[in-house]
């Protein structure tokens, strides 16, 4: 059994899942994760805030079992994504006299996708507190982290920040606090890079929103609990930070080696310039690692091959995905080859609209690089040594 005590009235009753391979049917998920509930008990009220994903509604009731937790006077629900609100309909029939205390926009997007009745909720405001005697928690909305209606939430006496989704990590562990590990710096830059990354701009205005309360410790959605804030706190700085490193990613497909050839030779170049660089073969690597090296890249590198005179569905998909997150990259090209004809630059340009990076001159070439266009890869390499100095 987990150890649920984070501190005095204040308890963990989530879940792990250790099996879950995929979020989203998208983002890969090594470690599992966890779906985070916590109940607070005060001393006339007690609150739970989030559920868990439906598929561990029965180990959410356990939990509460264990705690004899018998009666629930407010559901708190921070984000209406189904992985912490799904359970909601279980616990609104286990304790039926429960409210379901949420903002505006929650409630109607709870509404709508777990058909609750409007009866069952209270509406709260931003920085709006309640008691639920020797616990104050107030409500901070901090929308787009990573949905529009997202809040967190501040116990007052423990200096605890409930951070819903931000912060997050996917980790599934009977550990229930951080160890301050690489592995686990690593797992939450991963789940910053695919989720929170294309919200940046938003969540530098809730760091300075929250760095008016003094936080003790932070119990996120999914993965461990920070008894020391500052971990977390610090890595996000500098990930929403404008700064980044001097280093070129390079996101390739190759059918018969020609793209990979010149892939191989602006990554020589560029090494050779004492730029580092980080490949990724789009036909075998996981995105979440190229998303992870996405978020402090200040280059990025398209190898796409051309399929029916059209970009490779794989660099199309890569495309596609940089447009989503929207990294900070400031400087973005492609190098492709085809065999009888291409339409590359209309489809690319359709793919990124949001992609602000400045594009610097592409290589294209017919078949296999030749001493021309082994030139001009170098050249790239050149501009993007001076581009970035
Ligand atoms: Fe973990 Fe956005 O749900």
């Amino acid at each position: 059994m987990l150890e649920k005590k984070l501190c005095e009235g204040v308890y963990a009753v989530g879940a792990n899942d250790f099996n879950r391979k995929l979020f989203d049917e998208l983002i890969p998920l090594p470690y599992g994760t966890s779906y985070n509930s916590y109940v607070i008990k005060g001393q006339e009220k007690t609150a739970i805030l989030d559920a868990v994903d439906p598929m561990k509604k029965d180990v959410l009731r356990e939990n509460l079992r264990d705690l004899n937790i018998n009666s629930i006077d407010f559901i708190i629900s921070h984000h209406a994504e189904q992985d912490h609100s799904g359970a909601i309909v279980d616990l609104l029939d286990w304790f039926p006299n429960a409210k379901v205390l949420t903002n505006e926009k929650c409630k109607s997007f709870l509404m709508d996708l777990l058909c609750l009745p409007e009866e069952k909720f209270i509406t709260i405001s931003d920085r709006e507190k309640i008691s639920l005697g020797g616990k104050t928690l107030e409500f901070i909305f901090t929308p787009w982290v990573h949905w529009p209606e997202t809040f967190v939430s501040y116990l007052h006496e423990d200096k605890t920040l409930f951070s819903c989704d931000l912060f997050g990590s996917h980790l599934a562990s009977e550990k229930l606090f951080a160890d301050e590990s690489e592995n686990l710096y690593s797992l939450a830059k991963r789940y910053y890079a695919e989720i929170m990354m294309p919200f940046r701009t938003a969540i530098k205005g809730h760091l300075e929103k929250l760095s008016t309360y003094k936080i003790e410790m932070i119990c996120p959605s999914h993965g461990p609990i920070y008894k020391n804030p500052a971990f977390i706190l610090d890595a996000y700085k500098e990930w929403i930070s404008d700064d980044v490193k001097n280093l070129v990613v390079i996101p390739y497909v190759s059918m018969h080696g020609s793209v990979e050839k010149m892939v191989e030779i602006l990554n020589t170049r560029l090494n050779s310039l004492k730029i580092e660089t980080k490949i990724f073969n789009l036909s075998e690597t996981d995105i979440g690692e190229l998303a992870m090296a996405l978020v402090d890249a200040s280059t990025v590198v398209f190898g796409i091959p051309a399929v029916l005179a059209q970009i490779h569905p794989l660099a199309s998909n890569a495309l596609y995905l940089a447009n989503l997150l929207r990294p900070k990259t400031k400087y973005f090209s492609y190098v492709s080859s085809y065999g009888w004809g291409a339409k590359l630059t209309e489809t690319i340009d359709s793919l990124i609209p949001n992609f602000k990076a400045k594009l610097l001159e592409p290589v294209i070439c017919k078949g296999y690089p030749k001493t021309e266009d082994i030139k001009k890869l170098q050249q790239l390499a050149v501009l993007i040594k001076e581009s970035n100095s």
